[in-house]
C-alpha cells in the first residue's frame, strides 16, 4: 500500500491547473469546501461510509497541524480509496467547483488536462445534449490580448462546419473563468493510440491524414490557420472519423509564448511546430498546418516523433536545421511513396512544401491507391528548389540578384566613356589617314 502517493501532484493535471492545490495542503483557505466535496463525492460513490468519512475529517480537525495528512491522504492511508480513485475524485471535485460558475450546464467530469487548460464534459441543459467545455486557468483573465484574441478565434471556429473538425459551439465567460464549449467527441486521440501501439499502419495513417487534410483545406478556404496539428489534437470517434480538435484556440498565444509555457514541462514539447513558427513569423501560411501534419503523420507511421532533444530548444532548433530522417529509413516497411510525400510536407522551407491542402489530398490519394505520388518526387531536390525559388521571386515581383558579384565591366559608365572615346579617336584617325592618301 502506497504510503505517501499523491497521484494528483506532479502529473499532468496536477501540473496544469493550480486550482485543485488546496486538497493537498488541506488547512489553508478554502479547503474546507474542497474537502467537502471530496468527502461528499467518497460517500456517494460507496467508497466509504459517512461514519466513516467523518472519523478521518475529526481526526484532521484534531491534528490542527498544518503539515497533517489531508482528508484526502488519510482516506487514502486508511484504505478507504486507492490513490488511482483519488486521483479521479480530484477531477470530480474540480469539475464541481468550476462547474458552479458556468450557467446553463451540468459539469459531469473531467476529460482530461493540457499545457494550458482543463476540458469538462458537460450537458448543455437548454439543448439537453452533451458537450465538451475548456476552461482556461484564471492566470490568463488579467491578459486582455489574450481574451481578445480568444473570444475572435472562438468566433472564427464557430463559422466553421466540417464532420472532420470538432464543431465550436460557444466562447464565455462565468466569474473569473473563460471558457470554450465544442462538439464532444466520445473515443481517444491519435496520441492515445500512439502510446497504446506504438504505430500505425501506412493504410490507416493515411486514411487519418486525408480526413485532416480535408478538414485543413476547409479552414484555410476560410482563412484560419490551426497552429497546432499534433497527434492530442486529433481526435477519433468510436466510428473511426478523425476529427481535428482546438480549431482557432492555438491563435489565442503566440507560438513563442506557447513554446515558453511549455518549456520545463515533462509533456508538450514541440515536436511538431514549423520552422516559420519558430522563427516567430506572423504572416503563416497553410504550409505551417501542412509541415505539422507531416510530422503528426510521421510519428504515425514510423512510431517516433521526426526530431528528439533533450529539451524544447534542442527540438525546436532541429526543425529548423537538422536534417530530416526519411520515414522508409525508419520504418522499412513503409513505401517511398509515403516517404516522399511526408518530406515534401516536412521541408524546412514552406515553398518547398505543398502550397494546399488540395496538392497534399491528390498525393494522399494517389499513395492510398497504391500509385506513386504526383506532386513529391524524390529526383533533384536541388533544382526543385531553384524553380521554385525562381516562382517565389516572380511571385513577389522581385527580381534575384546576386548584389555581392560585380556586374559586368563594360557597364560601368567610366568605362563606357573610354570605350567611346577610343572608337571615336580610332574613327578620327583612319579618317585623317584617308584624307593624307588622298591628298
Ligand atoms: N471535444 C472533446 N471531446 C472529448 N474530449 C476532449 C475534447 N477536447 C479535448 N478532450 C480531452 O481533453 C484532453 C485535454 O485537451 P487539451 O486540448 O486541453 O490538451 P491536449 O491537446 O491534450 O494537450 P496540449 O495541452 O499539449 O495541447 C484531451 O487530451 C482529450 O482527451
Ligand atoms: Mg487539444
Amino acid at each position: 500500500m502506497p504510503d505517501e502517493t499523491d497521484p494528483g501532484e506532479g502529473t499532468k493535471s496536477g501540473s496544469s491547473s493550480g486550482s485543485k492545490s488546496g486538497s493537498k495542503s488541506g488547512s489553508k483557505s478554502g479547503s474546507v469546501s474542497l474537502d467537502t466535496i471530496l468527502g461528499r463525492l467518497v460517500v456517494e460513490q460507496g467508497l466509504a461510509t459517512s461514519e466513516e468519512v467523518r472519523k478521518c475529517a475529526d481526526e484532521r480537525r484534531a491534528a490542527d497541524d498544518p503539515s497533517h495528512d489531508s482528508l484526502a491522504e488519510l482516506l487514502v492511508k486508511r484504505d478507504y480509496i486507492t490513490p488511482n480513485q483519488l486521483e479521479r475524485l480530484r477531477g470530480m471535485v474540480e469539475a464541481e467547483r468550476t462547474g458552479q460558475q458556468i450557467p446553463g450546464y451540468r459539469i459531469l467530469g473531467k476529460l482530461g488536462a493540457g499545457a494550458m487548460a482543463t476540458v469538462f464534459k458537460a450537458k448543455q441543459l437548454s439543448l439537453d445534449r452533451m458537450v465538451a467545455i475548456k476552461v482556461l486557468p484564471r492566470k490568463y483573465s488579467s491578459n486582455a490580448e489574450f481574451i481578445a484574441r480568444f473570444y475572435a478565434e472562438g468566433r472564427a471556429a464557430a463559422q466553421l462546419n466540417h464532420p472532420n473538425i470538432v464543431q465550436a459551439y460557444d466562447v464565455g465567460k462565468s466569474g473569473e473563468f473563460h471558457y470554450f464549449v465544442m462538439e464532444y467527441v466520445e473515443g481517444s486521440t491519435v496520441f492515445d493510440q500512439i502510446v497504446r501501439h506504438k504505430r500505425y499502419s501506412e493504410k490507416d495513417a493515411i486514411d487519418i491524414a486525408i480526413q485532416i487534410a480535408e478538414a485543413l483545406d476547409h479552414a484555410h478556404q476560410k482563412g484560419l490557420i490551426h497552429r497546432d496539428v499534433k497527434p492530442k489534437n486529433v481526435m477519433l470517434t468510436k466510428e473511426g472519423v478523425a476529427k481535428l480538435a482546438d480549431m482557432g484556440l492555438a491563435r489565442a498565444i503566440s507560438d513563442k509564448e506557447a513554446a515558453e509555457a511549455e518549456a520545463g514541462k515533462a509533456y508538450g514539447t514541440p515536436y511538431y511546430i514549423s520552422p516559420e513558427q519558430i522563427r516567430g513569423e506572423k504572416n503563416l501560411t497553410p504550409a505551417a498546418d501542412i509541415y505539422s501534419l507531416g510530422a503528426t503523420v510521421y510519428h504515425m507511421v514510423t512510431g517516433s516523433v521526426p526530431y528528439e532533444g533533450k529539451n524544447p530548444s534542442d527540438v525546436m532548433h532541429k526543425h529548423l536545421k537538422a536534417e530530416l530522417v526519411p520515414p522508409d529509413h525508419v520504418n522499412p516497411k513503409l513505401t517511398a511513396g509515403v516517404s516522399q510525400v511526408i518530406e515534401m510536407m516536412m521541408a524546412k522551407n514552406p515553398k518547398g512544401r505543398y502550397q494546399t491542402c488540395k496538392d497534399l489530398l491528390t498525393d494522399l490519394r494517389a499513395v492510398r491507391a497504391g500509385e506513386r505520388p504526383v506532386i513529391a518526387r524524390s529526383e533533384a531536390p536541388a533544382s526543385e528548389l531553384a524553380k521554385l525559388a525562381a516562382e517565389a521571386a516572380r511571385a513577389t515581383g522581385e527580381i534575384p540578384v546576386d548584389k555581392s558579384t560585380p556586374t559586368s565591366p563594360w557597364s560601368h559608365p567610366l568605362v563606357q566613356v573610354i570605350v567611346t572615346i577610343v572608337v571615336l579617336s580610332v574613327i578620327v584617325n583612319v579618317v585623317l589617314l584617308l584624307l593624307l592618301t588622298l591628298a
